[in-house]
């Protein structure tokens, strides 16, 4: 279901009108597209304090900014913080619609708590500004230690393709070694895209296939044709099976001799009821498709070797599993299990099979599944936000992509959500 309201304000007589009657004016999203892939404008580099990265400095174009770097990793104290305001106030109002903010901070020092006190306070900076710069803008803070480690980060949250992204706080640890083609990341990788037939699957698989993968659009058999026209529009191929089966891991496997690349588990359903009105058929349904199906194959091609090294899993959770959701029990339930998932394996991944484990979590994002919720949860869902819109399937994908990438082997353990800043939760 389209976004009318959205439509409407982007008309001059639907911005007078919505001015007139003091409703939100939601900006048109810049998003990536072939002819158009990155901003005009340049990247104006800042700092606060003095930084405390290695690696080689940020190149800063000149003209107007489609993008700001602050780098606030010297930030130790609070007299550090006024150079934060000191450097974005004079220049905010020039950084062009649906520009991007992006505040470089450092990790917490254990031992040092006005170091901590004030890259801390960065968070709530971020988040706050977030939630006031407005016209299709988006802030957000990276923590890193070298700045090399972070090119496919700063990428992404510099470009078009971070478009619903907004108020994150991202973590990106030490350089990993990768060999990189940043036009084409993912040629002579494999990606197995989970619930691929449709909706933010079908767009995973596209973006993935775009940047070089040979994707493998699995999904269940009543899906199979058009998972079948998707794989063939791809070059890739279709897979037909339900996740949840006891064996899925295994038939991956089997399907896949040379290896996989890249394991995105998408595949999702919702079966909503008030905990006091659900069977527990609710319940098991989705917690097996959601989280269960999902510990059980990542086990299994992590043991098979299946999943090579340099790999990449990319989990879906859910805004509903970090904040919670009236009727979601089992399915917030499931989404919060992905991100313990995540926290616990990432680690290990890295060390025993040299494979990064993340998760996107979707906000509300325009596809069959929020076309089902009732017209006015729904409309409250999509303006419920910093960017007062729906995403895209798209945006989940772009993400999922730069979680992807060969260059983002020091992004591990990340929870990244893709909601443009949603109300609901952290
Ligand atoms: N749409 C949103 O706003 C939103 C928000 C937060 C999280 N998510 C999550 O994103 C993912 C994709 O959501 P969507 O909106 O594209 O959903 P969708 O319902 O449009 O598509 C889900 C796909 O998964 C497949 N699938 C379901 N059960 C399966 C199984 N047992 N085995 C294999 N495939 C199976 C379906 O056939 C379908 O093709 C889900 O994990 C969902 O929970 C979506």
């Amino acid at each position: 279901m389209a976004d009318r309201y959205l439509s409407f304000t982007g008309t001059a007589p639907g911005r007078f009108l919505t001015r007139r009657l003091g409703l939100p004016q939601p900006a048109v999203l810049r998003r990536w597209s072939e002819g158009s892939p990155g901003f005009e404008g340049g990247v104006l580099h800042l700092t606060a304090g003095k930084s405390q990265l290695s690696g080689p400095a940020f190149s800063s174009p000149s003209g107007t900014p489609a993008a700001v770097l602050l780098d606030a990793t010297g930030v130790g104290d609070v007299e550090g913080l006024a150079e934060v305001h000191a450097a974005l106030h004079p220049v905010l109002r020039s950084v062009a619609e649906s520009g991007r903010v992006v505040v470089l901070g450092a990790p917490l020092d254990p031992v040092d708590h006005h170091q901590a006190a004030a890259q801390q306070a960065l968070e709530g900076f971020t988040r706050s500004l977030g939630k006031e710069i407005g016209r299709g803008r988006t802030v957000n803070l990276v923590r890193l230690t070298d700045a090399s480690a972070a090119e496919s980060t700063l990428r992404f949250l510099l470009s078009p393709k971070s478009a619903y992204v907004s108020g994150q706080v991202i973590e990106v640890g030490a350089a990993q070694e990768a060999d990189v083609d940043w036009s084409l990341p993912l040629a002579g990788r494999t990606a197995l895209v989970t619930g691929g037939a449709r909706g933010i699957g079908a767009a995973v698989a596209e973006t993935l296939a775009r940047d070089g993968a040979r994707v493998v659009v699995l999904d269940v058999p009543g899906a199979q044709a058009d998972a079948e026209q998707l794989a063939a529009r791809l070059g890739g191929s279709a897979l037909a099976l339900d996740i949840t089966a006891a064996d899925a891991g295994a038939r991956i496997a089997e399907a896949l001799p040379e290896g996989l690349d890249v394991l995105v588990h998408n595949a999702g359903i919702t079966r909503d009821r008030r905990l006091v009105n659900m069977p527990a058929e609710r319940w098991s349904s989705v917690l097996e498709v959601n989280l269960a199906s999902v510990l059980r194959t990542t086990d299994a091609l992590l043991e098979t070797g299946t999943l090579r090294r340099g790999g990449r899993i990319v989990a879906t959770a859910s805004i509903a599993g970090l904040a919670g959701n009236a009727g979601q029990t089992n399915y917030g339930a499931s989404k919060a299990g992905v991100v313990g998932l995540v926290r616990s394996l990432a680690p290990r991944a890295r060390a025993e099979h040299g494979v990064t484990v993340n998760a996107v979590a979707p906000g509300f994002i325009e596809t069959k599944m929020t076309a089902a919720i009732p017209l006015f949860i729904r409309e409250a869902g999509r303006r419920m936000n910093s960017l007062g819109q729906g995403g895209l399937p798209a945006d989940v994908a772009e993400t999922t992509a730069w979680l992807a990438h060969p260059a983002s082997g020091a992004v591990n353990g990340q929870v990244v959500r893709v909601c443009g800043q949603s109300l609901l939760g952290a």
